[in-house]
């Protein structure tokens, strides 16, 4: 019989020895300043704050259809559909950025409402329309745009032509970022190509989580990761190639989170080095590495482990010599997301964890987050601020010192002015970045997600991460700032944090 007692002991014994032996969070940081030059931001994407689903002439995202034939899809039953009405309220959300003394605005364009087929062959002059007056808006606002290509709203038709498991999605995605240069390159100087490609592949093609909601956890998800790349890739030359003369930057967006041995064991220190290799270094090695390519520890397990299943041909498909070189040092900066951190092990517990053929399988690693030092509200965001100072730390060594630009983090709350966790985690976090800078680590830029309370995807409205609350249930969604958006607004103005500050509703 499970005795409980004992587990509970347990758990307590390895929270206690892991929060002392990888404490390197010392309180607040008080002495130093954010860099004057350092840039503060907040962050959205098309689908979950637009609304406007059927307006201007926007085509089907993949999204949709998922919505509307399965109402079991999204958990709480709510819909994508006026989400915070940013497509009719864009000059509200201008406002907001402003009250909160941003530098930067992190937004995406919808692909269905530029291409509503998914091909140039037809260009929405309202989708242009509206994209063109948003930018227009925020620099007359003094507020810098800072753009993502594709944040996961594949339109349908090209889903149905196989989306992120035909290779022709680089060209497709390339004739799109065309446009979206064409269009708005002469303003916009930061370009986001692709948003978390981990994320977008286990969850759209390993888990069925996300649409299509395909379960290939072995072969799916590595096709997916390799024309991430190799789309990626191919969105940085055709900028560089012919909109130089603009003068932006373009990178992709890394989604990446700390990893712990849960032991001092030798199996559990390559438990981490394999966490990282398949959940951040399968994208990041073939960009920053000087010599491109996956990481051979990624090659050589998924290789040894399609060859002990039979496969006549590693599950992980090899890049040829002339891809490894395209995709090589087509980033002009390294994009960050990061939320938590992982507490990893290597036992045969974790063998029998997956049957089939499957990336898990491959890492051969168990995982579970941990513990919270700075807490957060959320579902499933479990901050651990050490974790991100940790990750500054591996990424400027790994990486050869990149420029990072952190383009999202934050936590989720409960309803209400009062979201306490939210602000412990957005200080913690803040905190643990302004000693990475004091180390040394170039970080320029720190973006929050999100400005308000967005459609957090298959999860709807269970998740609130706004500094702005959303009133879901008011047809003209009217929003409401959250203590956690007096702070950032106090840290922004400060360039410093300040853990007694303690703001009330009408300080704003
Ligand atoms: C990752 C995604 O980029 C964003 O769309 C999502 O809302 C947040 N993280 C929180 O889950």
């Amino acid at each position: 019989m499970i005795h409980f007692g004992k587990i509970l002991l347990l758990l307590c014994f390895i929270y206690v020895a892991n929060a002392t032996k990888y404490h390197t969070y010392k309180g607040f940081n008080q002495n130093s300043t954010f860099p004057p030059e350092f840039l503060f931001g907040v962050g959205t994407s098309a689908l979950q704050v637009e609304g406007g689903w059927n307006q201007g002439g926007r085509g089907w995202s993949l999204w949709d259809y998922h919505i509307f034939t399965d109402p079991e899809f999204i958990f709480d039953g709510t819909t994508h559909e006026v989400a915070a009405d940013s497509y009719n309220q864009y000059k509200r959300d201008i406002g907001l950025l402003k009250e909160l003394g941003v530098n930067v605005y992190r937004f995406s364009i919808s692909w269905p409402r530029i291409l509503p087929l998914g091909t140039p062959d037809y260009v929405n002059p309202e989708g242009i329309a509206y994209y063109n007056n948003l930018i227009d808006e925020l620099l007359a606002n003094g507020l810098t745009p800072m753009i993502t290509i594709y944040h996961w709203d594949l339109p349908l038709r090209l889903a149905e032509l196989g989306g992120w498991l035909n290779e022709d999605i680089a060209n497709w995605l390339g004739d799109f970022a065309r446009v979206v240069y064409q269009n708005f390159g002469d303003r916009v100087k930061t370009w986001l190509t692709i948003n978390e490609p981990f994320v977008l592949c286990s969850l759209g093609y390993a888990y069925g989580i996300h649409p299509p909601r395909v379960i290939t956890p072995g072969e799916g998800f590595y096709e997916c990761g390799r024309n991430v790349l190799l789309a990626h890739a191919r969105l940085y030359h055709i900028y560089h190639d012919e909109f130089k003369s603009q003068g932006g930057k373009v990178a992709l967006i890394f989604s990446a989170d700390m990893a712990y041995g849960v032991t001092d064991s030798h199996d559990d220190a390559e438990a981490v080095e394999d966490f990282l290799a398949f959940t951040l270094e399968q994208y990041a090695h073939p960009i920053f590495s000087p010599q491109g390519n996956y990481p051979q520890r990624l090659i050589d397990r998924v290789g040894n482990a399609s060859s002990l299943q039979g496969y006549k041909q590693s599950r992980l498909r090899p890049f040829t010599p002339e891809q490894i070189n395209y995709i090589r040092g087509t980033a002009d900066f390294f994009a960050l997301n990061s939320y938590s951190s992982y507490y990893v092990y290597r036992n045969d517990s974790v063998k029998e964890l997956h049957a089939v053929p499957s990336f898990d399988d491959d890492m051969y690693v168990g995982y579970y987050t941990v513990p919270q030092e700075t807490t957060g509200g959320s579902m499933w965001v479990y901050g651990y601020a050490t974790g991100l100072y940790d990750l500054l730390i591996y990424l400027k060594k790994e990486y050869n010192d990149p420029v990072i630009y952190f383009t999202e983090n934050g936590s989720s709350d409960e309803l209400g002015f009062y979201d306490e966790e939210k602000v412990d985690y957005y200080r913690g976090y803040l905190n643990a970045l302004l000693y990475a800078i004091d180390e040394g680590v170039d970080v320029r830029m720190y973006c929050a997600w999100s400005l308000m309370d967005t459609f957090e995807w298959n999860r709807g409205y269970l998740v609130r991460m706004g500094l702005y609350e959303l009133d879901i249930d008011d047809p003209n969604r009217p929003v409401f700032p959250r203590k956690s958006a007096l702070v950032y607004k106090e840290i922004i103005r400060s360039r410093k944090i300040d853990p007694d500050y303690n703001p009330e509703p009408n300080d704003l």
